[in-house]
């Protein structure tokens, strides 16, 4: 795993746009891996302003985002859908029909995964994957668990994440307690991988994810099977703060 390490977000969101555009500018059709959550919102930032300044152009880039809650509509503002639109997809021209992202009011949780798992194939796999890091050590909404799971399903979130992103909500009791996301297979299938890590809170998950183990509990330990994993994280993720 190559570690970038930070002076502060500012830098990981540059260090991060930075590669994210190189992905675009080499492959004009990359296939991206979105990622939600505070993280990544000072790089979906620079992305933007590089799109406005017509340096980088979306136009046929294919996205796929890891996650949404369930159930959750997504209209709703906590929505990942609602997210996406706000921190990136309405200021720049990705196209509507090469966006994905799961339909956290599907019927059939099981049919849509199945669907999601399909898509991602038919677009030859992602390019380059964004990823965020929970308290936990979760990615994506693989949580720590006695066993993970390999493709897209449906999960129940564990108290630390309800816990961790009740700040987003009204009330705790509001946040969802189910998700659907991609699984640690579909993740370790991207090209490339973009693990971002910012502030104290990650400090205990990123110091377990860089001593030697791998372990179903600490899930983003597996990203070490994995050739071609970028951590960027600043010094306070990293322990040093
Ligand atoms: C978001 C996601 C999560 C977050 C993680 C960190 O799509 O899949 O794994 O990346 O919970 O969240 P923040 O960045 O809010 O600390």
């Amino acid at each position: 795993m190559e570690i970038l390490l930070c002076n502060g977000y500012d830098e990981i969101s540059e260090k991060a746009a930075a590669i994210l555009a190189d992905t675009v500018k080499e492959n004009p059709a990359a296939v991206l891996g979105m990622a939600t959550g505070s993280t990544p919102e000072g790089m979906y930032k620079r992305l933007i302003e590089r799109y406005e300044a017509g340096t980088l152009d979306f136009s046929a880039v294919e996205t796929f985002n890891l996650d949404e809650y369930y159930p959750l509509a997504a209209e709703n503002e906590q929505s990942y859908h609602y997210y996406m639109n706000e921190k990136l997809f309405k200021h720049i021209n990705v196209k509507p029909e090469r966006i994905h992202i799961l339909n956290g009011e599907a019927k059939d949780a099981d049919a849509e995964c199945k669907a999601y798992s399909n898509a991602i194939a038919a677009a030859g796999g992602i390019d380059l994957q964004i990823l965020g890091i929970g308290e936990n050590g979760h990615i994506g909404f693989n949580e720590p668990g006695e066993y993970l799971h390999a493709d897209v399903h449906k999960t129940a979130l564990t108290e630390s994440t309800v816990n961790a992103n009740a700040r987003f909500f009204a009330t705790r009791d509001e946040v969802p307690r189910y998700a659907l996301t991609v699984g640690i297979g579909d993740i370790l299938r991207a090209k490339k991988i973009l693990l971002l890590a910012s502030g104290k809170a990650k400090a205990n998950a990123i110091r377990a994810l860089l001593d030697d183990r791998i372990t179903t509990s600490l899930p983003a330990s597996l990203l070490k099977t994995h050739p071609n994993v970028v951590l960027i994280c600043d010094r306070a993720a990293f322990g040093e703060e």
